[in-house]
């Protein structure tokens, strides 16, 4: 069965709302490092903010322009100056697209003892655009797939063989990930539509291989952004969670409201059931299982 989108929740949310406030104790995240790539504008910037509300208290915003950083890192601190405790904003130029960047990013982080408890991967390719993508050009091409599929893996490779994770200590993995994977035919976003698919197929790949005791992965759609940025970046609060944990590996939309999601019995019987459902791989067959097929070829 099918669902429609846009009425897998009764309620499909515009804005915040207290199920998902950053200020609600069941989500809050004291005592963590957070780490938020392309945390210097846009959504990043606002989920900067929201990791504050919950009560992280280190906040590492990652982009490549340093004075876009410097001044969102003002702003944060000046809005947050008056919490208790007061959170630690740390702005540090990095590109997700060079291998010795991400190095330098983590290298510096050990550096300074700080243990990442949490990973946002928002930093995103968009280009190139266009409606015949056979006119584009390789090199182009791949350097979407090189930031939004390899800079993302090598990141998440980074954090979870951080030299100073505690033995045994979950970390939680958020992916920014957009509705786009959905549509087909989408015109003019090729090869932001499949990087951003090839990497949200690999964090529910990664979530078969790891369970949520050792790495919370949770892959949202986080709205078309004009007036609702507080939307996702409350979301990204929860998804970093236990709240969400029953959602290991799956891609859900930030609209979906959290509460009724859960109270959906049929939606969790399909979670349960159903290996494909809200990933990514080839859909519209029953699923199969290795060992199913290899009976297959076998007899
Ligand atoms: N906006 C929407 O309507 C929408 C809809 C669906 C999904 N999304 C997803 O939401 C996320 C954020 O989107 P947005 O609209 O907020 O984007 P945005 O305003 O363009 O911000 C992207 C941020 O990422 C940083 N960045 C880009 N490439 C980077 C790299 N190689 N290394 C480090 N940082 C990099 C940019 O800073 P620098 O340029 O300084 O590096 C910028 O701060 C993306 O993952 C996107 O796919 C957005």
């Amino acid at each position: 069965m099918s669902l429609d989108s846009f009425n897998v929740t009764r309620t499909f949310h515009r804005d915040t709302y207290p199920a998902i406030s950053p200020t609600k104790a069941s989500l809050s995240q004291a005592g963590k490092a957070v780490l938020i790539t392309g945390g210097g504008g846009g959504i990043g910037f606002e989920i900067a903010r929201s990791f504050a509300k919950a009560g992280a208290s280190k906040i590492i915003i990652v982009g490549r322009r340093t004075a876009v950083l410097d001044a969102a890192a003002v702003k944060l601190r000046e809005e947050f100056k008056d919490s208790t405790p007061t959170p630690e904003f740390i702005a540090h130029q990095g590109d997700i697209g060079d291998d010795a960047s991400i190095s330098s990013i983590w290298e510096f982080l050990n550096s300074q003892n700080i243990f990442v408890r949490v990973l946002v991967l928002n930093a995103a390719h968009f280009y190139p655009l266009g409606p015949d993508t056979l006119k584009m050009d390789k090199r182009e091409i791949m350097e979407g797939f090189n930031t939004n599929v390899g800079g993302n893996f090598l990141m998440t490779v980074n954090f979870v063989n951080q030299p100073l994770r505690p033995k045994g200590q979950q970390l939680n993995l958020v992916n920014v990930s957009t509705s786009t994977i959905h549509i087909i035919p989408g015109p003019n976003s090729t090869p932001y539509a499949t990087s951003k698919a090839a990497f949200t197929a690999l964090t529910g790949r990664i979530a078969d291989e790891h369970p949520v005791e050792e790495i919370q992965i949770i892959s949202f759609h986080p709205g078309i952004i004009y007036s609702e940025v507080a939307l996702p970046a409350d979301y990204a609060v929860w998804a970093a969670s236990p709240e969400a944990s029953w959602l290991h590996g799956r891609f859900v939309w930030a609209h979906w409201d959290v509460d009724e999601l859960k109270a959906d019995k049929e939606f969790s019987k399909r979670l349960e059931q159903e290996k494909g459902f809200l990933r990514v791989a080839v859909q519209g067959l029953k699923d199969i299982s290795v060992d199913a097929f290899l009976n297959k070829q076998s007899s």
